[in-house]
């Protein structure tokens, strides 16, 4: 539970951390936000998060210009006010407070900005050993997923209906067939053959900062990689999967709709990805 807050420029007690009721966060959904993990105060990929909020604001069309270095000072600053070293950092910027009207507010409205700090928490030793199950979905979302948006009613939906069936996480399939991403994660296969797929990065995913780090460590450990969607029934034949995500890293997946895939085993391939991607994050913290 974060102590201190920030609010549009204060560091509030968490209990008193309070947005105006005409927010069009609140009232649209109409902001962006980022998750952002510190390990002993360093923010992993702190400039690949800040790219990725300016383009989603861009998109959005809110007007927030930022210093990536200033902004850094103060979530730095509210990680210290928290007494954590290692943070989950949730920042969120709305198009602000403005009486209820569809269209954009007239002259300028200055973007709400709001930002928690939480100790992290991850998947269990267990989870990440044995790997967890997930449920598949059919994915309702809007079409321009690659923005970062606090819209997220499909994605809580089926998050929620994963954990009453004791899954972990909700993967989600578009009419197509092909698989896109899961409710809060970047989803993989190694297929068949060897080879690691996940989603081509367009507007049906959210362009993941931790599928970039394992995309990235990867290629340059040698392992054939392809940017190629994938259907339910390549998953169920594949040699394994996983989930990644800033919260997740690099989470195994054994099981699917409560089939076991892969043996029901970790392969050697997803074993030897989660040591590189833990290496990728260490060196950062050096
Ligand atoms: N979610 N896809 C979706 C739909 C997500 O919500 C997330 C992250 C990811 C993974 O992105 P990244 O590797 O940059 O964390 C993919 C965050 C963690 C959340 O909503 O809490």
């Amino acid at each position: 539970m974060p102590k201190i807050s920030y609010v549009n420029g204060s560091f509030l007690n968490h209990e008193n951390a309070y947005i105006h009721i005409d927010d069009r966060g609140y009232q649209f959904a109409d902001g962006v936000y980022e998750v952002v993990l510190a390990k002993n105060n360093i923010l992993i990929d702190w400039d690949l998060h800040c790219a990725r909020l300016r383009r989603s604001l861009s998109e959005m069309r809110i007007s927030y210009a930022f210093d990536d270095n200033s902004l850094l000072a103060t979530v730095r600053e509210l990680i210290d006010k928290n007494s954590l070293d290692d943070a989950s950092i949730y920042i969120q910027i709305t198009r602000g407070v403005a009486p209820r009207a569809h269209n954009f507010p007239k002259g300028n409205v200055t973007p709400s900005v709001v930002m928690t700090a939480a100790a992290p928490v991850f998947p269990t030793n267990l989870e990440y050993k044995n790997g967890v199950s997930v449920i598949t979905m059919p994915d309702i979302r809007w079409k321009m997923r690659h923005i970062k948006t606090i819209s997220l009613l499909p994605n809580i939906l089926a998050k929620q209906l994963a954990s009453e069936q004791n899954a972990a996480e909700a993967v989600l399939i578009e009419d197509s067939g092909l698989i896109t991403e899961a409710s809060s994660s970047n989803f993989f296969i190694f297929d068949r053959s060897g080879v690691l797929r996940t989603h081509p990065l367009n507007n049906l995913i959210l362009w993941g900062i931790t599928m970039h780090g394992v995309l990235k460590v990867a290629r340059r450990a040698g392992f054939k990689v392809e940017e190629s969607a994938f259907t339910l029934s390549e998953l169920m034949e594949s040699r394994g999967s996983f989930l990644s995500s800033t919260t997740k890293h690099i989470l195994p997946v054994t099981k699917v709709n409560g089939v076991q895939i892969g043996g029901g085993e970790v392969c050697h391939e997803i074993q030897e990805l989660m040591k590189l991607y833990k290496n990728y994050v260490e060196k950062q913290l050096s």
